[in-house]
């Protein structure tokens, strides 16, 4: 596999006033040539700094932010209740491009963490309330038995929102965007916010 549109983003970074809509044309990108672009890793750490790193999907992108859903009661959703501080970063080797956000998160609504539940498989939705998400399972029997449990309980019902599941949304602080380039000389420019706007600055490979 070669890297795709590297030499197309020779040279500097154009400026751009919002980094967001610059992520989402590199996802929109990406999507073309990455399978499952829109996994990124996402950094959460203990009140005491002890972080832990995981993939999740992006599933919204807008001048707000970058939402993902997860069950709340898991390790990320513990530790992003007791510190709203977070990371995630999207790589796409085929591009030669990583983006980098900070930032705290809140919840999203119940409306659209609804919104975004109703376009679950059916399966999925049974895994989130079966599964205890980061709970220690004695055996895979266990997990069986709990997705039996759940699909008895809803036959022939929609299966509702789990009180404990529901979004996130990360609000940008940082964005970096990087683009590789020959010998590491890699391009960096990070976006921190002021106000209603953007810092730019460069930073070296
Ligand atoms: C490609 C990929 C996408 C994933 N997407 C999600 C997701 O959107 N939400 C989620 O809760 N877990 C997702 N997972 C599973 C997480 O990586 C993780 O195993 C799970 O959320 C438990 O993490 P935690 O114990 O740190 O809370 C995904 C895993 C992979 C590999």
């Amino acid at each position: 596999m070669t890297r795709v549109g590297v030499a197309a983003t020779r040279g500097s970074i154009e400026v751009v006033e919002d980094p967001i809509a610059r992520v989402r044309a590199w996802l929109e990108e990406a999507r073309r040539v990455v399978p499952e672009a829109a996994a990124m890793t996402l950094a959460t750490a203990t009140t005491d700094g002890r972080p832990s790193a995981r993939v999740v999907l992006l599933r919204g992108l807008d001048e707000r932010g970058l939402t993902f859903f997860t069950n709340r009661a898991s390790r990320k959703g513990d530790e992003l209740e007791s510190n709203a501080q977070a990371a995630v970063v999207l790589h796409w080797w085929q591009l030669g491009r990583q983006v980098r956000i900070e930032g705290r998160v809140e919840r999203t609504t119940d409306a659209e963490s609804l919104e975004y539940w109703r376009t679950r498989p059916r399966g999925s939705q049974i895994a989130a309330w079966s599964s205890p998400q980061s709970r220690l399972l004695r055996d895979r029997d266990e997990l069986d038995a709990l997705v039996e449990e759940t699909s008895e309980r809803f036959s022939g019902d929609e299966v509702p929102l789990p009180p404990f599941w529901g979004g996130y949304r990360l609000l940008p602080t940082s964005v970096e965007l990087w683009t590789h380039r020959e010998d590491r000389l890699h391009d960096r420019v990070r976006y921190v916010r002021e106000g209603d706007g953007w810092r730019r600055e460069l930073l070296a490979p």
